[in-house]
C-alpha cells in the first residue's frame, strides 16, 4: 500500500532539476508542480535563496521516534523535506503522520531497509542529502519469546544495506539510530554510567542485532569512510508510541480496569528521556554529528520500573494494589544510566531535564487519554501487543 504519493515526490524532484539547469522559469515550474503560492514558496525557497534545503530520508518514520522525528523536523525547518521510508510492520501506524500527510514537503514510501533496489531506486528518485535510520524490530520480549531472525535481518543486514546505499549514493550525513541497551547492564549498586568508551556487551537478541548495525557503521567509516554517527539512546517516552512499551501499556490495562504486570521485584532502572529531547538531539547530530563517531543520549532520569508504575496510578487516581508481580524475564538488565557529556558538548540541552519528569509523563498520558482516534487505532491492533511472553501473566 502506498499511502503518500512517490509520483509527486518524483515531479518535485524533476522540476528541481529543470529549475536549477535553467530550463523552466519559475512560473512555469509552479504550473508544472500544480502547487499554490505558499506551498511552491515552501517547496522550492523562492525569493530566499540563502535558506539551507535538505531532503532527509527517515526509515522507519512510521513507528513512535521516527514519526516524532518527522514532526519535529517539519516544524523546524520549513525548507526540508522528508520522505519516509517505512515497511509498516505491527510496530508502526501512519496515523502518527495523518497531521503532515497532505503537507507537500512530507511523502510515504511503503518499503523494508533489506530491500536495496527499492532504497537505492526511493533516493535517486527523491534526491535525498541526509539519511536516519529508525527502522528496527524494537520489542525486546519478541526477540526473546518470538524469535530473533527478523531482529537479525532489520537491525543489523538492515543497517549495512543502508550504508551501501549511502555509499552508492554520495550521501552527506547518515545517523543510525541505536540503543544504550547495546552495552549490556550495571549494577544497582554501582555509580558507574555507560559512557562512548564503554565495551559493546549486549544480553538480549535485539540488543545485539543493534550493536550489530552499530558495529557495521563503524567498519564502513574505518573502511570506506562512510559518513556516518552512531547514537546510543536511553528509554523514551512521549506522544506516538505503540501500547507493547511500558508506559502506553500499562495505561491501556489500566484504562481497561486490568492489573499491570511488573517483572520481578520492580527496580530495574532505566535512563527515562522525553522523546521531544531525543528528536532534538538527533537534528543536531544529523547536521553537527563528527562521521565515524558514536553519541551517548540521555538525562540523568534514572528511574526504577516500579517508580514508573507509582507514577502512572498517581496520576490516574488509581490504587497501587492494580499491580501484579510476575516472573522476571531472562537476561532482564538490572540498569542502565547514560553519560552525555559527548552530545552536551556540542550543544544539546535537553528541554525535559530529570526535574521535569512527572510533568513530562503527565503531559504523555495526557495525550494518549485525549488523542482517542489515535488509540482505537492502536487498540485495533491488540492481538499483536505482548502476545509473546506468556511470562506477563503467570506468576
Ligand atoms: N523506544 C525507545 O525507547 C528507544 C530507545 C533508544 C533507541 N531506540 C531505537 O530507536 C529506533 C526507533 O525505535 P521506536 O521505538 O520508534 O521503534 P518502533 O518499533 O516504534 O518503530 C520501528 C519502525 O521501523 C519500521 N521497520 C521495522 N523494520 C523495518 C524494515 N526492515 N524496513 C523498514 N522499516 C522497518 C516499523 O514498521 C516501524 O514503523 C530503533 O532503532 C530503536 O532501537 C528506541
Amino acid at each position: 500500500m502506498e499511502v503518500s504519493n512517490p509520483d509527486f515526490n518524483q515531479k518535485i524532484n524533476i522540476t528541481r532539476k529543470l529549475l536549477t539547469k535553467g530550463h523552466v522559469s519559475f512560473k512555469e515550474a509552479k504550473i508544472l508542480t500544480g502547487l499554490d503560492d505558499n506551498n511552491f514558496s515552501l517547496l522550492f525557497n523562492k525569493g530566499s535563496k540563502q535558506r539551507e534545503k535538505k531532503n532527509i530520508l527517515v526509515c522507519g518514520g512510521a513507528g513512535f521516534i521516527g514519526s516524532n522525528f518527522i514532526h519535529y523536523i517539519l516544524e523546524k525547518y520549513p525548507d526540508y523535506t522528508v520522505v519516509n521510508y517505512d515497511k509498516l510492520t505491527y510496530a508502526s501506524n501512519l496515523q502518527n503522520l495523518s497531521a503532515i500527510e497532505n503537507d507537500p514537503r512530507y511523502a510515504f514510501i511503503q518499503g523494508d531497509i533489506t530491500d536495496m533496489e527499492k532504497l537505492d531506486q526511493t533516493i535517486k528518485e527523491s534526491g535525498i542529502t541526509y539519511i536516519i535510520n529508525f527502522a528496527a524490530e524494537t520489542h525486546v520480549d519478541r526477540s526473546i519469546h518470538g524469535g530473533c531472525k527478523d531482529f537479525v535481518l532489520s537491525n543489523t543486514l538492515g543497517v549495512q544495506m543502508i550504508l551501501d546505499a549511502v555509499n552508492a549514493n554520495n550521501i552527506e550525513k547518515f545517523v543510525n539510530v541505536s540503543t544504550d541497551e547495546v552495552y549490556g547492564a550495571l549494577d544497582l549498586e554501582e555509580e558507574k554510567e555507560f559512557t562512548e568508551d564503554t565495551p559493546v556487551m549486549p544480553n538480549m537478541p535485539y540488543a545485539a542485532a543493534k550493536a550489530g548495525g552499530d558495529l557495521m557503521c563503524n567498519a564502513y567509516y574505518k573502511t570506506h569512510n562512510t559518513p556516518v554517527v552512531v547514537t546510543h539512546c536511553s528509554n523514551n517516552y512521549g506522544p506516538y508510541q505503540f501500547p507493547e512499551k511500558l508506559i502506553p501499556f500499562f495505561l491501556f490495562k489500566l484504562l481497561k480496569g486490568e492489573k499491570v504486570p511488573i517483572y520481578g521485584d520492580g527496580r530495574n532502572v532505566r535512563d527515562w528521556i522525553h522523546v521531544h529531547d531525543h528528536a532534538k538531539a538527533l537534528d543536531l547530530l544529523l547536521h553537527k554529528g563528527e562521521p565515524g563517531e558514536v553519541y551517548n543520549i540521555g538525562v540523568d532520569n534514572e528511574r526504577s520500573n516500579l517508580e514508573i508504575t507509582k507514577t502512572i496510578l498517581k496520576v490516574l487516581g488509581k490504587s497501587e494494589d492494580m499491580i501484579e508481580y510476575v516472573k522476571d524475564r531472562p537476561g532482564h538488565d538490572r540498569r542502565y544510566a547514560i553519560d552525555a557529556t559527548k552530545i552536551k558538548s556540542l550543544g544539546w540541552e535537553p528541554d525535559y531535564s530529570a526535574k521535569k519528569f512527572e510533568q513530562g509523563l503527565a503531559e504523555t498520558l495526557r495525550w494518549y487519554l485525549e488523542n482517542k482516534e489515535w488509540a482505537q487505532s492502536v487498540w485495533e491492533k491488540k492481538d499483536e501487543m505482548n502476545k509473546f511472553q506468556e511470562s506477563y501473566f503467570k506468576k
